[in-house]
């Protein structure tokens, strides 16, 4: 992932802010995560927004994935963090118990967040101010027995240059 830096005029493009895109099994969803998962480095932080069963885990997976990781993904409900080894470190942390925002500072937020891995956080909108300012956003829908409707947003420059990749390679997917 490429810090902003400064413009140079040639290269001034807008990184995308969100992309909606619908999804029509679980496999699909899984790479989708992947994708992104492959795009994603130190610094990466993906939060993740939706009903119970909408398929955060199966996103969360797929990032993993993409990050090279081939071991169990499983929900991280009961130890709040798994630290996955992949290309660089996965922290899979799920929020759910979370009663107030505050509680987060009896983890090691700052070097989950923004240390040299990538943070994939379920019920992420429970992280409150404590979430980085730059960041992805997926927010999850289920829109039938096996479709989602999935839209992803970037806060930042950072996860903004990610997304306008994602948005490519996911249209040109074979
Ligand atoms: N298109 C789809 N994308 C993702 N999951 C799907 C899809 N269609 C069906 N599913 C099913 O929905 C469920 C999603 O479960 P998952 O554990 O990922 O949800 P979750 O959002 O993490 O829930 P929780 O809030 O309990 O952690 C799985 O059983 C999965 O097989
Ligand atoms: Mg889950």
């Amino acid at each position: 992932m490429r810090r902003h830096g400064s413009a140079v005029l040639s290269e001034v493009r807008l990184p995308a802010r969100s992309h909606s895109l619908r999804t029509a099994s679980p496999s699909e969803t899984e790479g989708l995560g992947r994708h992104l998962g492959r795009l994603l480095g130190p610094g990466g932080f993906v939060g993740l927004i939706g009903e119970l069963g909408s398929g955060k885990t199966v996103v969360a997976r797929g990032i993993a994935r993409g990050l090279e990781y081939d071991g169990y993904v499983g929900s991280p409900s009961f130890v709040i963090v798994n630290e996955y080894a992949g290309r660089v470190p996965v922290y899979h942390i799920d929020l759910y118990r979370l009663a107030d925002a505050r509680e987060i500072e009896t983890i090691d937020y700052r070097g989950l967040f923004f240390g040299s891995g990538v943070a994939v956080v379920e019920w992420a909108e429970r992280g409150g101010e404590y979430l980085p300012g730059d960041r992805l956003e997926i927010a999850m829908t289920i829109t039938g027995r096996t479709s989602r409707s999935i839209e992803i947003s970037s806060t930042g420059p950072a996860h903004g240059e990610v997304l306008t990749s994602f948005v490519r390679v996911w249209k040109e997917r074979g």
